[in-house]
């Protein structure tokens, strides 16, 4: 006998949803939408669907529904403490794959503010020999982050601590990476509401009066540590140049654009 129950299913999210489905969720469509129908009884997909239906329409992020997100080649659990990761963000791990390609050296990774642990998780994909490392100030982000490298089978160390409250970088490591919260108060105005509602603001916002205060305390960091360093970072565009001007006393500078032609990312070279 034909098993139909997959024709059945997709035809009854058609109906159900028809209207409701962005373009952006056809992914979410296929990798978890239509496996938890096919995993639940058919008397269960009205009840299950008029759930997410409803938590759509109330502008709740699709990847927080199902607390699963894509990140590059990889799929990350994300919950109410973790960021969902963007897709700058992802092509600041396609600068970096690019960028050691050709390296043979073990290098070892810090990533401050690691929310879900993406980058790390993704750097670890691309470079297994790395001893990476990733600190959060929110356990229920490190709780995750651990979770997700068990479940990718990728070995990373993940650790709450504040990042503000580090006293010294230890002199191993050769790689920074940190996309740390950036948004300053005042931009709040420009935020969708399904970034407000949803996302944790401890991820996202800084004061007005100091939005620089993770940079400065990286660049600080940073000067202090003896030895090479390449600092990798995720910046707001409107303070590119401010932001770069705290590294450049520490080693060669560059602005990177974004796909979208947005000052988003620096890199750093330290020397010594
Ligand atoms: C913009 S999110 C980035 C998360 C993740 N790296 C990503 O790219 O999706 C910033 C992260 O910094 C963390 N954070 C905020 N304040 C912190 C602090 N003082 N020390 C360490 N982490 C902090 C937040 O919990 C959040 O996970």
């Amino acid at each position: 006998m034909v098993d139909n129950k997959p024709a059945q299913a997709k035809a009854f999210i058609k109906s159900f949803f028809s209207g409701d489905f962005q373009p952006d969720t056809l992914q979410a469509y296929s990798h978890w939408i239509l496996p938890a129908l096919l995993d639940a009884e058919e008397a269960q997909w009205e009840s299950f669907a008029s759930r997410w239906l409803s938590d759509l329409r109330a502008n709740k992020p699709i990847q927080y529904i199902f607390q699963k997100a894509f990140f590059g080649e990889i799929e990350l659990q994300v919950n109410e403490f973790t960021l969902i990761p963007r897709p700058e963000t992802e092509e600041l791990c396609q600068l970096m794959k690019n960028h050691y390609q050709s390296s043979t050296d073990s290098h070892q990774l810090l990533d401050l503010g690691t929310g879900s642990g993406c980058i790390p998780l993704l750097l670890k994909k691309y470079f297994p020999k790395w001893y990476i490392n990733g600190i959060d100030i929110q356990k229920g982000a490190i709780d995750i982050a651990i979770q997700n490298s068990i479940n990718l089978q990728l070995e990373v160390d993940f650790k709450v601590q504040d990042l503000l409250e580090i006293q010294n970088l230890n002199n191993n490591l050769n790689i920074l990476t940190s996309n740390p919260p950036y948004i300053s108060e005042f931009e709040k105005l420009n935020i969708n509401e399904n970034v407000l509602n949803f996302e944790p603001h401890i991820a996202l916002f800084v004061k007005d009066k100091n939005p620089l205060i993770f940079y400065k305390k990286i660049a600080n960091l940073a000067e202090r540590k003896i030895g090479k360093l390449d600092i990798w970072l995720e910046i707001n565009s409107l303070l590119s140049n401010e932001t770069a001007d705290l590294f450049k006393k520490i080693g060669a500078t560059k602005i990177i654009t974004d796909y979208s032609g947005n000052p988003r990312f620096i890199f750093c070279s330290k020397q010594k």
